[in-house]
């Protein structure tokens, strides 16, 4: 009998080089980090690497004084066999506002042109409306270049509005919508094993697309959960090679691939090549673990998380934030209000944007000593339905004193815009070296400012930036 089950191999999104570092150093990983071993991943036989997108790209121009197009490029020369993958926040591209559908458009043509594969674009409200503009621009692509893939993430959370009828509806409306595949991304770790079942059992048999699922260790169930849901037809599953695995990373590649050894489900990867990849990386996890970026409190199991929803990337800003005002005793203070906020704010799925704008104002709301006494613009924006609609309504009350008498907004945010990038490419243009250039001024101005003087100083071994704001190296 067992010669006679199907073979249907897992597949595997390696997410070391994006979300493991996203959510465990905060993003700090260098291009230069990376690429001596990416001969060795495109190897493997991995169905994509994720490796761009999502906070890497404010991480490169901010941090680390990259250009992230450069290390776009550098990792297409690289990997000549696997497919790249990235995360795309819809309207949001890779910012934190609402961009006009031009510069979303433009984006995604220069991504691919660039390189990039697979385009995983979510919003975190899954208000489905600020997705078709990324989805057609990438299939626009495909069909114009025969590279691109796009596919559509519903943000996984709980919640009373959240039902398994609840994912299939949207299920079944990412696959009308056009997308390539399906994402059910959970953030903090929260889908339990047998919840899983249900869950992608309903969506697989609701609709035709290959289904994906992206979680996090968090809350210590996550290697469970993607053992339950491949048995329930999931066809792809997002791991971390195990330097950079578990805590509010995802479940280790290697574990996964030893646990469908032999099975229908089999990999087929080599675990003597993977173990020399990890090999690779652990000095560099020892080396954030020495310089305190890695922190070990994001790398246990945290159950509270179950409980308070907080994805990985948004508890190591919170206890950095927290850090830098001194009030780290104020943790679990802040994280109990976190799911108090979530409910004024229509509980929305916490994931950035929405992660930071809730994280931020529950940090507000503990340290001031009385809640909304200081309100962010971004948590008035998403009480004015800027950001979209969330499943369920606003704290009217809340929505009152954040706001006062400000109508909110019921449409597509994006339709309220103006096309933008004929203006932002006027306003840059004394820094363009190349097209991409307008896009990282579009999403970050001031900091892709910065990071232009920085590159000509660079490049003209003059420092145009000294007595201004502090000299960089020569
Ligand atoms: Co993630």
């Amino acid at each position: 009998m067992a010669e006679q089950i199907q073979k249907k191999p897992v597949k595997i999104v390696e997410t070391v080089l994006r979300d493991a570092h996203q959510s465990l150093i905060a993003t700090r990983m260098t291009t230069e980090e990376m690429l001596p071993i990416v001969d060795k991943m495109d190897k493997i036989g991995y169905h994509a690497v994720e490796c761009w997108g999502g906070a890497t790209f404010d991480a490169c121009l901010r941090f680390l004084k990259e250009d992230p197009w450069v290390r776009l490029r550098k990792l297409r020369e690289g990997f000549k066999n696997t497919k790249l993958q990235m995360l795309f926040r819809g309207q949001n591209i890779l910012g934190y506002r609402h961009y006009a559908d031009d510069v979303v458009e433009y984006f995604v043509q220069k991504s691919i042109a660039n390189g990039m594969d697979i385009i995983r674009i979510f919003d975190a409200l899954n208000d489905m409306r600020n997705l078709q503009c990324a989805v057609d621009a990438t299939n626009k692509e495909k069909k114009a270049s025969g590279r691109g893939h796009a596919q559509i993430a519903v943000c996984y959370t709980l919640g009373d509005a959240y039902t398994t009828e609840y994912y299939v509806d949207i299920a079944k409306r990412i696959e009308n919508m056009g997308a390539d595949s399906i994402c059910i991304k959970d953030m903090a770790g929260l889908l339990t094993p047998y919840a899983a079942t249900e869950l992608v059992g309903a969506i697989k048999s609701a609709v035709k697309i290959p289904i994906d699922l992206h979680t996090h260790y968090t809350s210590g169930v996550a290697s469970m959960t993607y053992l339950k849901a491949v048995e329930a037809g999931c066809d792809i599953i997002d791991t971390a090679m195990s330097p950079f695995a578990l805590g509010t990373s995802q479940p280790a590649t290697e574990v996964m691939v030893e646990t469908f050894r032999g099975t229908p489900y089999d990999t087929g990867y080599d675990q003597q090549k993977l173990a020399e990849i990890a090999d690779y990386f652990r000095p560099i996890r020892d080396k954030y673990l020495a310089n305190g970026r890695l922190n070990p409190k994001v790398l246990g199991v945290d159950i509270k998380t179950l409980l308070y929803q907080v994805p990985g990337g948004m508890l190591s800003n919170l206890v950095s934030q927290l850090k830098e005002q001194k009030a780290e005793d104020k943790y679990y203070e802040v994280l109990a209000e976190v799911p108090r906020v979530r409910k004024d704010f229509g509980e929305p799925p916490l994931v950035t944007p929405s992660s930071q704008i809730v994280g931020t104002q529950s940090v507000l709301n503990v340290i001031m000593g009385e809640r909304y006494k200081l309100v962010t613009k971004e948590a008035k924006d998403i009480l004015a339905g800027k950001y979209g609609q969330t499943v369920k309504p606003f704290n009217k009350e809340v929505q009152k004193k954040c706001i006062g008498d400000t109508e909110p907004i019921t449409c597509r945010p994006a339709d309220l815009l103006e096309p933008e990038l004929d203006k932002i490419e006027k306003e840059m243009a004394q820094w363009k070296q190349q097209d991409e250039d307008v896009l990282s001024y579009a999403l970050f101005p001031q900091v892709a400012v910065e990071f232009f003087k920085y590159r000509q100083s660079q490049q003209e071994g003059v420092d145009v930036t000294a007595g201004k704001d502090g000299a960089y190296p020569v």
